[in-house]
């Protein structure tokens, strides 16, 4: 007997409303092969190839495990971590993909696995507790202040973090970075010293693109974070977990005498007329 279609799987049904919700970013799998833009400019299936990378290095059986997504857009690695048992917080700052992965969840049936919160990866600040694995994938190069949102999230992870950036070209690693007397200042400009090109306009078309580092640099941001790194999974991502020994360097009185609340608070208002 030929299976019946459920109204809410009828294709041609989720084919119109996956068109209303468009443009898409994620290529998400939907009931009856349906798929959300199965041609991304990014490479085709994405990010279901990236997934399938990264997926051994995520542990199998997530039950009980909480799962922060920061930048989630339409929610394709909130799903797949759902499916594994975690119960996911799933942040955006964008309600247009917020919305489009609502709707996923629903189809998919994994709502009940996932909150969705419209908001910015700072206001994480505001949310209590901390998160066995922390989802930091391709979000860091758009913002403006990124060490903060390292610092914060760090703080915040329990067991593992899933970092990626974009990253320049090249894979090397100066063997001392350690400290140099003033005039000495030829080694910042090594191939492997820790780096991040400011991206004064924009990259790529996009002008939330801000930050664009190396890979010593990739390294040396998540150490100095207090995290130490496990492996990477693939080209641009690091698995992470906190590290027992922290390197101990005091950076605090940067945010503290500066009123860093305050800083916020005004550089986030309009420019006023001068
Ligand atoms: C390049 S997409 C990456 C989406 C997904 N994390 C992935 O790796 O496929 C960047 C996402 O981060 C969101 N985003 C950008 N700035 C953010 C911020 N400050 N806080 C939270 N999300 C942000 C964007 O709206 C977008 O959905």
């Amino acid at each position: 007997m030929a299976a019946v279609q459920s109204p809410a799987h009828d294709p041609a049904q989720l084919r119109r409303e996956i068109d209303a919700l468009g443009p898409w970013f994620h290529n998400l799998h939907l009931p009856g092969g349906v798929q959300t833009l199965p041609d991304s400019f990014i490479g085709g299936d994405f990010p279901g190839f990236k997934w399938r990378e990264i997926a051994p290095h995520v542990p199998q059986d997530l039950s009980g495990w909480r799962v922060l997504d920061v930048g989630c857009n339409a929610g394709y690695y909130s799903f797949e971590l759902a499916r594994r048992g975690a119960q996911v917080t799933a942040i955006d700052v964008d309600a247009h993909y917020l919305k489009q992965a609502r709707w996923a969840a629903g189809v998919l049936g994994l709502d009940h696995r996932i909150d969705f919160h419209h908001m910015g990866v700072y206001e994480v600040a505001r949310l209590p507790g901390t998160w066995d694995l922390v989802w930091f994938m391709g979000v860091y190069y758009h913002l403006r202040y990124p060490l903060l949102a390292l610092d914060l999230l760090a703080r915040r992870t329990r067991r593992l973090m899933m970092f990626q950036t974009l990253t320049m070209p090249g894979e090397e690693v100066h063997p001392d970075t350690s400290d140099r007397p003033l005039d000495q200042r030829e080694a910042f400009l090594a191939p492997g010293w820790p780096k991040m090109a400011f991206v004064e306009h924009s990259f790529a078309g996009d002008p939330s693109n801000w930050w664009v580092a190396n890979h010593a640099g990739c390294e040396a941001m998540l150490r100095a974070a207090g995290l130490r790194i496990l492996g990477r999974p693939a080209g641009e991502i690091y698995l992470c977990e906190p590290d027992p020994a922290p390197r101990a360097r005091d950076w605090a009185s940067d945010l503290l005498v500066g009123s860093a609340l305050e800083a916020v608070r005004e550089v986030a208002q309009p420019q006023p007329p001068r």
